[in-house]
């Protein structure tokens, strides 16, 4: 499992260019579902065939980034984020572009906010800096992902640590009663754009997204119940869902019934993929199984294996029980 999150958060998939992930998830899963199907806007559905209920679980395949907005005459890049990046992260900051081209981010001597800041490619001339990049192209964070042991950071932990949950989740799961679609899914990061429209094609009975959650378990941290280490968290309400009750209630007692360590989690601010499936059509029973990750939306964003781990096994169980029986 290591392995793949080293490759999956390293690949290359900021907001509408997801294609790398896709790619990897694709060969990592190709003996253990029947079909896949790529979807109108780039959301990857792979499909475990069931008669049951449908059920449809969802990770944002994208990560933030950069997007260059200007050129100057001396080639130093003017950029926007992609998704919610924090100015005060950036100064320093080597990012990639798609073909491999690296620069770092510099910071005029006044004020922090990002249009005072400039990626800087190592050329001298505007029309240098344009044989290599294109006004609109993306860029993400360059970092390489680290194993401390228990503990591994890397760059879009967010949400491609999801995307191993789903990977793993489809590879243990044998012989459910229900049918199960594990999402990857696009722009979640500029307003969880994706999901929304896989749910509507999918009309599944439950949806459940996973991704990241913060922690309230750091120096001076702002109050938050979640910790690194403790078990996957089940998620009562963000700022995009709250989740359905019956379905929070079935995850707590499935977690339980594995006598596991899992936490609730109540967190202020921020969305999720579960937002944008529990609109769609006449409405979807969904929740959320969060990761919790320290430095969420940084360069390093860190994990706890025993806490992917429990999110597995949480979820291949409560998809190995006849979800129509558990009254979904
Ligand atoms: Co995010
Ligand atoms: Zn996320």
């Amino acid at each position: 499992m290591k392995e793949l999150i080293k490759k999956l958060t390293e690949a290359y998939g900021p907001s509408g260019s997801e294609e790398q992930v896709m790619d990897i998830v694709k060969a990592e899963l190709k003996d253990s579902v029947d079909s896949f199907e790529i979807d109108k806007m780039g959301s990857l559905i792979a499909t475990k065939k069931g008669n049951g209920a449908k059920a449809m679980l969802a990770a944002h395949a994208d990560e933030i980034g950069l997007i260059i907005t200007h050129i100057d005459k001396e080639g130093f890049l003017r950029f926007s984020s992609v998704g919610g990046v924090s100015t005060n992260r950036l100064d320093g900051m080597r990012v990639v572009f798609a073909h491999g081209l690296v620069g770092t981010i510099g910071l005029e001597k006044s004020g922090n906010s990002m249009d005072k800041m400039y990626i800087d490619i190592g050329v001298t001339k505007k029309e240098e800096a344009q044989e290599k990049v294109n006004i609109g192209d993306f860029a993400v964070f360059r970092q390489d992902c680290v194993d401390m042991g228990n503990r591994m950071i890397a760059k879009a932990m967010d949400d491609r640590i999801g995307c191993v949950v789903l990977v793993e989740t489809a590879k243990r799961l044998k012989n459910s009663p229900n049918e199960v679609y594990f999402a990857f899914t696009v722009q979640e990061e500029v307003g969880c754009r994706g999901a929304g429209t896989s749910a509507y094609a999918l009309e599944p009975d439950i949806g459940i997204a996973v991704d990241v959650t913060r922690t309230g378990d750091t120096p001076e941290a702002r109050t938050m119940e979640v910790s690194l280490g403790k078990g996957p968290a089940i998620k009562v309400r963000d700022s995009s869902v709250i989740a359905h009750p019956k379905l929070r209630s079935y995850l707590v007692e499935t977690a339980k019934e594995l006598d596991m360590p899992y936490q609730l989690e109540v967190l202020e601010s921020g969305g999720t993929d579960a937002g944008p499936i529990q609109r769609s059509r006449g409405g979807v029973p969904a929740g959320v199984i969060s990761i919790p990750t320290r430095y969420v939306h940084s360069p390093s964003e860190m994990i706890d294996i025993g806490d992917v781990e429990g999110c597995v096994k949480l979820l291949v169980a409560a998809l190995q029980k006849d979800l129509h029986e558990a009254g979904f």
